[in-house]
């Protein structure tokens, strides 16, 4: 059953994996699930389940994943290949996450304005300290620009912000462009299953802004931002609920020149996208993880792109796709991106050379009861 385990990020980590999954392997049931806990060191990680190892990876089992993320998953697929016979090989990827950090910074005007709204609608409503003595967490701050731009003056005048992304590269931009005695940037995956150890005393609030939408693993993600939350402690979390950009990651993931670029695309679309009643689904994760529902909405957006300049980098700052795209075919792919973009009538219209896009976002402010 077991054949191969590679990875692409040195020999040193892949010979530990190997050991480690050779020996679990050998136990049947559900004891494959310890096995992949194991590599939750393993920051970030791709599960691709092949089943030769010259055969492209036929699924890619999650994104940005580790620890128990992978775990389940993992232990699906090896129990699946103990029933069928069939030789698997287990390769272990870098993350994917945003690494288009300075073009982020200056290319996410639709973000930074809905951040904003967000910020302006619920921070006052929030239960505050009276000495204003509080340290927050913010979720997926990429760039920093939310962080130190929009979230920070909000705060009382003591307040410190603990600012973390899955992403190195935007980590080392945000923690240069926007040091400041109030602010400490980390890098961390809201999938990690040992955050509590990270921080022990938790936070009093935790925001997070765009970022939700990349994690698959909603639940898991929902009960670490509890977990991570002090007793009476809220959050505040906006994210997409469905957007264009993501009919288009579809359309083009069926087109023969760009797929091989993008089959994971699944990866890459909110959870909730496809659902006729994102609210209630949202919902109905925050109370199972023990969440108490202050607010829960999807809000109709529109955003106008004043020229297609501004979209192209739009586009390229958050697709996750282009890395993998031969430079001299980008700009190919990115006119490819906007005539898919343009053929979606009710959710995109191009007036006088301006594009709006209509798409959904949800905000919630949770509260940690006990
Ligand atoms: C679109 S950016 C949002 C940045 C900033 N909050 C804003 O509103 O402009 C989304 C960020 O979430 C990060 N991210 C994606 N998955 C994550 C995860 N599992 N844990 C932590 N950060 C993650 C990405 O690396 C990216 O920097």
């Amino acid at each position: 059953m077991y054949k191969e385990l590679s990875m692409e990020r040195g020999q040193a980590e892949s010979d530990d994996v190997r050991k480690r999954t050779s020996l679990q392997t050998s136990i049947p049931g559900g004891k494959h699930y310890r096995t992949f806990t194991s590599l939750d060191w393993q920051k970030g990680a791709h599960l691709i389940v092949t089943d030769t190892p010259r055969q492209p990876a036929q699924r890619i089992w999650s994104t940005s994943a580790r620890g128990i993320a992978i775990t389940e998953l993992a232990r699906v697929s090896l129990q699946k290949s103990t029933v069928i016979n069939t030789e698997r090989t287990y390769r272990i990827v870098k993350a994917a996450v945003m690494n288009s950090a300075k073009l982020y910074s200056s290319a996410s005007e639709m973000q930074h304005r809905d951040a904003a709204e967000a910020i302006s609608r619920h921070v006052g409503a929030m239960t505050w300290l009276d000495d204003g003595a509080e340290t927050v967490l913010d979720v997926g701050c990429g760039s920093g620009e939310v962080t130190r731009r929009l979230l920070l003056p909000v705060l009382p005048a003591t307040g410190r912000i603990v600012a973390v992304d899955a992403s190195e590269a935007m980590i080392r931009f945000a923690s240069v462009r926007h040091r400041h005695p109030r602010l400490s940037f980390r890098t961390m995956d809201i999938l990690d299953p040992h955050l509590k150890e990270t921080f022990p005393h938790g936070f009093r609030k935790v925001f997070s802004f765009f970022c939700l939408h990349w994690v698959r693993e909603q639940r898991i993600a929902m009960k670490n931002i509890h977990d991570l939350l002090m007793p009476e402690g809220e959050a505040l979390l906006v994210f997409l609920a469905s957007s264009p950009i993501f009919d288009v990651y579809e359309h083009m993931a069926s087109s023969p020149k760009w797929s091989k670029y993008t089959k994971d695309y699944e990866n890459y679309i909110s959870p909730y996208h496809h659902s006729k009643t994102p609210t209630q689904d949202l919902k109905n994760v925050m109370i199972d993880v023990g969440f108490q529902v202050l607010n829960c909405e999807t809000r109709d957006r529109v955003f106008v792109f004043n020229e297609f300049q501004q979209l192209k980098d739009a586009v390229k700052a958050v697709n996750p796709f282009l890395d993998r795209v031969p430079r001299d075919m980008h700009e190919e792919y990115l006119s490819d991106f906007l005539l898919e973009s343009k053929k979606l009538k009710t959710k995109v219209q191009v007036n006088n050379g301006k594009l709006s896009a209509k798409y959904q976002l949800f905000e919630v402010l949770v509260k940690r009861v006990k």
